[in-house]
């Protein structure tokens, strides 16, 4: 069986206005009437898989993880400060048994495919068994440098592939070169491994990050179902995420390719690709008129909104917000100043 280890920690301000600080992207139903992070948890509970969940999340999202695990048990760890990914994965790692296998999963993730992800899972479980670092490879479609890209080397049995280059978030000219030589897939951002095998690469790659992070488990506290790593020890440690703390430098890196109708929805485009449209292009939420319109998302919580003879334009209402961008224009929208309010 696997150990879920469900990631809670983002901003998500991508999404802004729906997307807030104080109501993250995995909590708020976005694709359909269900969040994020309940269908996370919904995909690893079949029980001769899966055992109890473990939720990393910070003190701000703990109440949000408690209301919204959707009649789930699960077991949480509550980081005292965010450190990025590398940090939460260990705190995990450190607290289960050395050859438990770990399913990390980002909590804000669409998968269309339950089936498919089910299948690729088992095969991860496997290579992870066998003492690998196992990443989801996802094929890539254009040249984003939001993603870690995986180059595929040596098959492993029928399972998968080792990995023989990790690149986490290339810059665009890089991106575009990785895509051309048709070798390399995006990583996924899930990820299985044993929590020994996690632990000894931390210890080789990053051994103060590994040190401050078991201190912090040694000297936490539980209440039984929430475990608080001690915040003296955690305060130590230094943010990055694991792509950067690991899985660009360990040399037992696998990949098990995946299709499974996966997207980050990292912005509104993404997320318009993911809703479904009508014949013209267009997806409506809520009170929305349009006329001669193509390709036009409205999104709106409250007002009615028409729009008349665009193409390609975004809308989303959210209380006394009005986000309205392009495709293009949707990848900025967490430079705005308004994403703090
Ligand atoms: N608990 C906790 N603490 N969770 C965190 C923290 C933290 O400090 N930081 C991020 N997370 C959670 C996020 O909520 C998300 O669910 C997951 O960890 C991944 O973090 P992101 O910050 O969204 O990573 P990314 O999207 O920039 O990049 C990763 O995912 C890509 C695919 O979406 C990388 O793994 C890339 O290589 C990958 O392509
Ligand atoms: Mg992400």
């Amino acid at each position: 069986t696997m150990v879920p280890v469900v990631l809670c920690g983002g901003s998500g301000t991508r999404l802004w206005p729906r997307s807030r600080t104080a109501r993250p992207k995995p909590f708020i139903p976005l694709v359909d009437d269900t969040p994020l992070f309940c269908k996370t948890l919904e995909r690893c509970s079949d029980p001769d898989l899966f055992t109890t969940p473990v939720v990393v999340t910070n003190e701000a999202q703990l109440d949000l993880v408690e209301q919204q695990s959707c009649g789930t048990e699960v077991r949480i760890i509550v980081e005292p400060t965010a450190r990025n990914t590398g940090p939460a994965i260990a705190l995990a790692a450190f607290s289960l048994p050395a050859d438990a296998v770990m399913l990390v999963c980002p909590s804000d993730h669409h998968i269309e495919d339950t089936q498919a992800f089910i299948a690729a899972a088992r095969k991860a479980a496997e290579l992870a068994a066998q003492g690998w670092l196992v990443t989801f490879g996802i094929a890539a479609t254009h040249p984003e440098t939001g993603f870690g890209y995986l180059r595929q080397g040596k098959p492993i049995g029928d399972l998968g592939y080792q990995v023989e280059r990790f690149i986490e978030k290339p810059d665009v000219g890089t991106a575009r070169e990785l895509l051309a030589t048709g070798q390399y897939s995006w990583n996924g951002g899930i990820f299985a491994f044993r929590a020994g095998t996690f632990v000894d690469e931390l210890v080789s790659h990053r051994p103060e990050m590994a040190i401050a992070v078991e201190e912090a488990i040694r000297s936490g506290q539980t209440d039984g179902q929430r475990f608080f790593p001690d915040a003296n020890s955690f305060a130590d440690v230094q943010g990055e995420s694991v792509d950067h703390a690991v899985m660009e430098n360990t040399r037992a890196a696998a990949m098990v390719p995946a299709t499974m109708g996966w997207s980050d929805i990292g912005n509104w485009h993404a997320l318009r690709a993911v809703r479904t449209a009508d014949g013209d292009g267009n997806v409506q939420r809520g009170k929305v008129e349009l006329v001669d319109c193509r390709n036009v998302m409205v999104d709106t919580d409250g007002p009615s909104v028409s729009v008349i003879g665009l193409d390609d334009v975004i809308v989303v209402v959210d209380g006394n917000d009005i986000l309205v961008t392009t495709a293009l224009g949707a990848q900025k929208v967490g430079h705005l100043r308004g994403v703090e309010r």
